[in-house]
């Protein structure tokens, strides 16, 4: 297990956008942590780091949103698991995306299909400490 702490939301893209360069062709991260304890904003870097040029933001319907990697022939994946529940991998489509290894898939709230995550994910919680310390811990 390795710890980081960062002080502001720019320090919590940055270590994103770092890791985000070994899962350019490829990669599960699944994100763990509350309300506020900065997914999205990990997410935001992490997608900086792959050269996503969309702007990343809180799905409020759409769980499940693509975008391209320029450059690149795979595709980066966010989903957001928040609103959901009782999560049908099949029928959500989750499985296929999960199942194609050159896929990049980032999951938010990941905990709510932890069972059916592949073994070669990367877990990651965000922790919201205090109002300037938030803390990234890798587990696997
Ligand atoms: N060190 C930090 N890391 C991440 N976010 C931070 C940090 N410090 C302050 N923030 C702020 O905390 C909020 C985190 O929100 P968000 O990333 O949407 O969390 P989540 O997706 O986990 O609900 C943002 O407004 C962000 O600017
Ligand atoms: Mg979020």
């Amino acid at each position: 297990m390795q710890k980081f702490i960062t002080r502001n939301a720019g320090q919590t893209k940055s270590f994103a956008k770092k890791l985000a360069k070994d899962f350019k062709n490829g990669g599960i991260i699944a994100l763990y942590g509350q309300l506020g304890a900065g997914k999205t904003t990990f997410t935001q870097g992490f997608a900086q780091g792959l050269g996503v040029l969309n702007k990343i933001t809180s799905p409020t319907f759409l769980i499940i949103r693509q975008y391209s990697i320029p450059g690149q022939v795979n595709f980066f994946y966010h989903i957001d698991l928040y609103r959901l529940n009782n999560i049908d991998l099949k029928t959500s489509g989750l499985e296929e995306i999960l199942n194609d290894l050159s896929n990049v898939v980032l999951i938010e709230w990941a905990d709510k299909i932890n069972e059916s995550l592949p073994s070669q994910a990367k877990k990651i919680s965000l922790k919201r400490v205090k109002e300037d310390i938030h803390e990234i811990v890798l587990t696997s």
